[in-house]
C-alpha cells in the first residue's frame, strides 16, 4: 500500500549491465536519467522505488573467469563492484541493486520456468540453424550476411541441438494489441512503429536454453538438468523477483503497477517484445511504460569497449564534480534522440549555465545582502511590479518543471529553471540593490529578499538533477530540499534566519586551457620521415628478382648469420648470406621464393662471400621475409 498521502506506486529500473564490462558515460546516462526521474517523482509526492543491477551469467563471463583462471562466481563478485561502487559517487541512490546469481533471483527464474513448461508454453524441439559464438544466437540462412554473422561479420557454424523453446508466437496477437491501446506504453511514442514492423515479419518461438556441454554458467532448467536458460530468459526477471514475485504477492502487485523500464534502444526488442510476450506467458500485467534512450555518440560512432572511444564518467566526475556531470547528460539530451559526447560542449554549458547563472544567483544576492544588513535573510517590504512580475514567474514554475518531467522532456524542465534563474539575474541587476540601499534601505532588503528566495526555489525544482550542490545551497539559506513539490510556495524562506555566503559553488572552468588539452589529446603524431627522394631513374638501378631457396645452413662462428644457395632461373646461382638466424631455422628457409637485390656489390662476411641481399620487411625482433602472393618462376623481374 502507498504510504499515507502518497500518490501511487513508480517503480523505475534500469537494465541490468553486463558484469564483464567498465562503467562508461552510456551506462551513467541511463542510470542517473532513472535516478533523476524517480527524484522527480518522489518531489510530485509519489510512492517510489528504484532498482538497478548487473547480468552475470552467460558465455562471455564463462570465458572471461576461465581466461583469470578463477570462478565465474568470484569473477563476478570482483566486476559488479565497479558498478555498485560507482553509483553512490554520481549521487545515485537505488533501493535494491540486483544480481542474476543470487539465489532470490535464480529461485524466481526456476518457477517462471516451470510455470510456463506445465502449461506447454515450454517445449523442446530439435533445432538446427547457423550458431554465431560471437553474440551467442542462432541465425537462419537468409538473416546472415555473405554467409557470416550478422552482428559481428565473423564466422558462423552449423548446429544442430535439441533445445527448448518459448511459445511466442502465441502472444503476438495480444501484444499488437496491447500496444495499439495504449499510446503511452513505448517511449516515445515513435518507436512504436519499430515494434510493430517486428511483429509484421511474424513471431517466431524463442529458444530460450543451452546445452550445458556448451555453456554452464546459467540458470539450470527445472525439468531438465543438462541445460540453463537463455542469459535474456534468465536477465528480464530480475524487474520482478526484485520485488517479490512467488514470495510477496501484495508487494509485488503494488510495486509492479507503476513499473517504468528505463532501457537503451538496441535492447528495445528485447524488452517490448520477449519481456512482455513472457508476462503474457506467465499472466502478469505489461509493464505501463518502457523508455527507450537514445546513445551517446563520439564523433557519431556509438562508444563501445571494441571501438576504444568510450568515455569514462569517473575521470569527468573527477575533474567538473558528479553534480554538474548529472547537469550536463540530463541537460544536453532530449530522451530518445543520439547525442555526440564532447568535453568541450560539457565545459561550455558548466560554465554559461552553473557557473554564469545557476550559481551566481545565489552567491550575488548573499554576498551583497551580508554586506548591507549582515548574514540574516532581511524581511520584504511592499512588492513592486517587477518583483510581482518575478513572483508570478516562481509560482508558474513548478507546474513547468512537473508538465515537462511527465512528458519526458527533462530537459527542458531545466531549461525553465533556467530561464527563470536567468531572469531573477537580470532582475537583480535591473534593481541596482548596490545603489538604491543608498537612499532606501527597505527596498533594497526587498530586493535581496526576491532574489533569495528565487534562488531558493530554483534549487529545490533542480534538487532532483544536482541533489549535492543544491543541498548545499539551500543549507546556506538555513533550508533543505523540498520534501513535495507542494511545499515550493513563494514566502516559504523565513526572514530572520541567518543565511552563509558561500564560496564559489561552481568554479569556472578555463575554456582556453581545456582547448588546448583537447587539442593536444587530439593532435595526431607526426607522420616520420622518409630517406630522401629518389627518381624512377635511381629506382630502376635496382635489379630486384624472384629465387629459390636450394640450400640453407648456419654460418659456423656466427649466431645470427645463414649461408643460403639461391637459384635465380636464367640468372644461375647465387650464394647469399643472411642476418636471418634468430627469426628463422635454416632448414625452413630451404625451397621458399625470396626476393633478391641481384645487383648489389659482393662483400664478405665471415669469409664467405655474399651475392645478393635478400628483401625482408620488419626490423629488431621481428623480421619476415618478402614473398611473392602467388608462384612465380626463379629470376622473375620486380617493377
Ligand atoms: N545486460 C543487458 C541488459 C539486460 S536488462 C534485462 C545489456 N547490458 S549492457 O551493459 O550492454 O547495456 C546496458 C544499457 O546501456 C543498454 O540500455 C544500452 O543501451 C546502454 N548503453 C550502452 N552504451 C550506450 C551509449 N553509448 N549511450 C547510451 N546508452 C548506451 O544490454
Amino acid at each position: 500500500m502507498a504510504e499515507p498521502g502518497k500518490k501511487g506506486p513508480v517503480y523505475v529500473t534500469t537494465p541490468i549491465y553486463y558484469v564483464n564490462d567498465k562503467p562508461h558515460i552510456g551506462h551513467a546516462y541511463c542510470t542517473i536519467l532513472t535516478d533523476t526521474y524517480r527524484r522527480f517523482h518522489r518531489l510530485f509526492g509519489y510512492d517510489t522505488y528504484f532498482l538497478t543491477g548487473v547480468d552475470e551469467h552467460g558465455q562471455k563471463v564463462q570465458d572471461a573467469a576461465k581466461k583469470r583462471g578463477i570462478t565465474p562466481q568470484a569473477h563476478c563478485d570482483e566486476m559488479q563492484a565497479h558498478f555498485r561502487n560507482l553509483w553512490p559517487t554520481l549521487h545515485v541512490e537505488p533501493d535494491d541493486f540486483i544480481r542474476t546469481t543470487q539465489p532470490r533471483h535464480e529461485m524466481v527464474v526456476q518457477k517462471a520456468l516451470q510455470q510456463l513448461y506445465d502449461k506447454g508454453d515450454i517445449y523442446s524441439d530439435e533445432y538446427e540453424g547457423w550458431y554465431s559464438p560471437w553474440v551467442e544466437k542462432f541465425f537462419t540462412e537468409d538473416e546472415l550476411v555473405d554467409g557470416k554473422c550478422p552482428e559481428t561479420g565473423k564466422e558462423v557454424y552449423k548446429l544442430k541441438e535439441r533445445n527448448y523453446f518459448f511459445r511466442m508466437s502465441r502472444y503476438e496477437e495480444a501484444l499488437r494489441q496491447h500496444i495499439m491501446e495504449h499510446p503511452d506504453f513505448l517511449v516515445p511514442e515513435y518507436r512504436k512503429n519499430e515494434v510493430l514492423g517486428f511483429l509484421k515479419k511474424g513471431l517466431r518461438d524463442l529458444c530460450i536454453s543451452r546445452p550445458k556441454s556448451r555453456l554452464s554458467w546459467g540458470v539450470t532448467l527445472p525439468f531438465d538438468q543438462d541445460y540453463v536458460t537463455y542469459v535474456w530468459f534468465d536477465a528480464l526477471l530480475n524487474y520482478v523477483s526484485a520485488i517479490g514475485l512467488y514470495t510477496d504477492d501484495e508487494r509485488f502487485r503494488y510495486w509492479w503497477s507503476g513499473v517504468h523500464h528505463f532501457i537503451g534502444k538496441d535492447i528495445l526488442t528485447t524488452h517490448s517484445v520477449y519481456w512482455t510476450t513472457m508476462l503474457l506467458a506467465l499472466g502478469l500485467p505489461l509493464p505501463r511504460h518502457i523508455i527507450a534512450t537514445g546513445w551517446w555518440l563520439t564523433d557519431d560512432t556509438k562508444m563501445s569497449k571494441s571501438l576504444g572511444n568510450v568515455v569514462n564518467p569517473l575521470d569527468l566526475k573527477e575533474k567538473y564534480g558528479a553534480d554538474a556531470l548529472r547537469y550536463f547528460l540530463m541537460r544536453a539530451m532530449v530522451i530518445g534522440q543520439d547525442a555526440n559526447f564532447s568535453e568541450l560542449q560539457m565545459a561550455e554549458r558548466y560554465n554559461g549555465d552553473l557557473a554564469n547563472d545557476f550559481g551566481n544567483l545565489l552567491s550575488r544576492a548573499t554576498k551583497l545582502i551580508n554586506k548591507q544588513f549582515g548574514p540574516v535573510i532581511p524581511t520584504p517590504g511592499e512588492y513592486t511590479d517587477d518583483d510581482r512580475a518575478l513572483i508570478d514567474a516562481a509560482k508558474a514554475l513548478p507546474g513547468l518543471v512537473q508538465d515537462a518531467v511527465a512528458s519526458y522532456r527533462i530537459d527542458v524542465a531545466i531549461e525553465e529553471v533556467l530561464k527563470f534563474v536567468r531572469s531573477a539575474n537580470k532582475y537583480f541587476n535591473d534593481q541596482e540593490p548596490w545603489a538604491v540601499v543608498k537612499t532606501d534601505k527597505q527596498r533594497a532588503a526587498t530586493i535581496g529578499y526576491v532574489a533569495l528566495q528565487a534562488a531558493q526555489i530554483a534549487a529545490m525544482l533542480m534538487h532532483p538533477i544536482m541533489p549535492q550542490k543544491t543541498r548545499d545551497m539551500l543549507e546556506s539559506l538555513s533550508s533543505k530540499p523540498a520534501d513535495t513539490i507542494d511545499a515550493i510556495k513563494w514566502g516559504m524562506l523565513e526572514p530572520g534566519k541567518p543565511f552563509e555566503v558561500l564560496g564559489s559553488l561552481f568554479p569556472r572552468i578555463d575554456l582556453k586551457k581545456l582547448k588546448a588539452q583537447i587539442e593536444k589529446q587530439n593532435e595526431k603524431p607526426k607522420p616520420a620521415q622518409t630517406r630522401p627522394e629518389i627518381t624512377i631513374d635511381d629506382f630502376a638501378k635496382l635489379d630486384i628478382r624472384t629465387g629459390k631457396v636450394l640450400s640453407a645452413e648456419p654460418v659456423k662462428g656466427s649466431n645470427k648469420l645463414i649461408r643460403m644457395q639461391i637459384d635465380l632461373g636464367p640468372f644461375g646461382k647465387r650464394q647469399i648470406v643472411g642476418g636471418l638466424g634468430l627469426q628463422y631455422e635454416a632448414q625452413d628457409l630451404v625451397g621458399k621464393t625470396v626476393i633478391v637485390l641481384a645487383n648489389l656489390k659482393p662483400r664478405k662476411l665471415f669469409g664467405l662471400e655474399s651475392q645478393g641481399m635478400l628483401l625482408a620487411a620488419g626490423e629488431g625482433k621481428v623480421i619476415a621475409l618478402l614473398e611473392p602472393d602467388k608462384p612465380v618462376s626463379p629470376g622473375s623481374g620486380i617493377s
